[in-house]
């Protein structure tokens, strides 16, 4: 079946990426194509080639973008939703604004389940995308976590909305395949070679999942490394409060051979920090995950040799974080002395 889009060109080309096959000129169009730039002030002297992968630049402001549109273009293509459906999904960040757009952009009903932990700015985002926002008050009572509360409210839609199409991105393998034959893909012909290391913040871990699959199609040895937030629990680190939205999860890594990537844990503190290096040695100012991949590549840099080509993956932008990482009083308050 061909997905409907809300405005398909007459006789426009084939130009959404990754494979997906739908006909449009339309915002979801811009997804993907971003540049791989030239990082030559973030280690001066290094003798490493560090590029930045800015996936900021997506229409909808972040990576999520990909695997946002990929899960739908899929799913309307098997038949597993009907044009003009229902999508449900439980997020509090970019994947619920990057699925209110494309829902938008296809003529979807989305709706997102949410916690008071979503920020003010991204639950506007969505709803001005016209997202239907469900927002869980309380964690789940007798787990006392957040996410069993959200599970539940989406087991009930799904019960009372048969039909629906429950996104589930962190089993769903269109998630790392919009990154296998987007993100990467782009990277490798970017670069006209494998990089060498790539560092990306972890949550699903379908960036770095998606990475992973397309170096083992292609045979690539590639130094693949996880940016964890400390107390995630992704990779076993003990469970604690975490302050930077987007990486870590209260749950174990999906979609990756854990054997085959390198784990680095970051402190909020470090996240900053990088985040502020980041601005003030090449003008980017990027989201919380970036300063946190900026801080690993600065951990790892003397395992670097000469010439390597290093990329890291900016997964999002700053304005998004101006009142909380990029906010002295919010940092001096929540995080102490950066
Ligand atoms: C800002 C940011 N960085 C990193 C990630 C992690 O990406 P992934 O879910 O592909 O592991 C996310 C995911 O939402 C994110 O929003």
């Amino acid at each position: 079946m061909k997905p409907t889009v809300s405005n398909p060109g007459a006789g426009a080309p084939d130009v959404y990426p990754h494979g997906a096959s739908a006909p449009g000129t339309g915002v979801l169009s811009a997804i993907g194509g971003t540049p791989l730039v030239r990082l030559e002030r973030l280690f001066p002297d290094h003798p490493a080639r560090f590029w930045a992968k800015l996936e900021m630049l997506n229409p909808g402001g972040s990576m999520k973008d990909r695997p946002a549109m990929q899960m739908l273009l899929d799913a309307l293509r098997d038949g597993r939703l009907e044009p003009g459906g229902v999508v449900i999904e439980s997020t509090s960040g970019n994947t619920g604004v990057g699925l209110a757009q494309a829902c938008r952009a296809l003529g979807l009903r989305f709706i997102c389940v949410t916690d008071v932990k979503a920020t003010a700015t991204n639950r506007k985002l969505m709803r001005l995308y016209g997202a239907e926002l469900i927002v869980v008050e309380a964690p789940h009572p007798e787990t006392g976590e957040f996410l069993d509360a959200r599970q539940a409210r989406i087991d009930a839609l799904l019960e009372a909305m048969p039909g629906a199409l429950w996104a589930h991105q962190y089993v769903n393998p269109s998630n790392p395949r919009a990154h296998a034959e987007g993100t990467m893909t782009e990277i490798v012909e970017a670069l006209g070679r494998d990089p060498d290391v790539m560092l990306t913040a972890t949550g699903t871990c379908g960036t770095l999942g998606g990475a992973q699959q397309l170096c083992a199609e292609r045979g690539a040895s590639t130094r693949l490394v996880a940016v964890d937030a400390r107390g995630s629990a992704l990779f076993g680190d003990t469970p604690h409060k975490r302050l930077i939205p987007g990486m870590g999860s209260s749950r174990r890594a999906g979609f990756i051979d854990p054997e085959g990537v390198e784990v680095v844990h970051v402190t909020d503190q470090e996240s900053v920090r990088g985040c502020r290096r980041l601005l003030r040695r090449e003008a980017i100012l990027g989201g919380g995950s970036c300063g946190a991949v900026v801080s690993a590549a600065e951990r790892l840099r003397p395992t670097f040799g000469p010439r390597q080509d290093v990329v890291l993956l900016l997964a999002d932008r700053g304005e998004r974080y101006l009142d909380t990482v990029y906010d002295e009083g919010w940092v001096r308050t929540h995080i102490g002395s950066v």
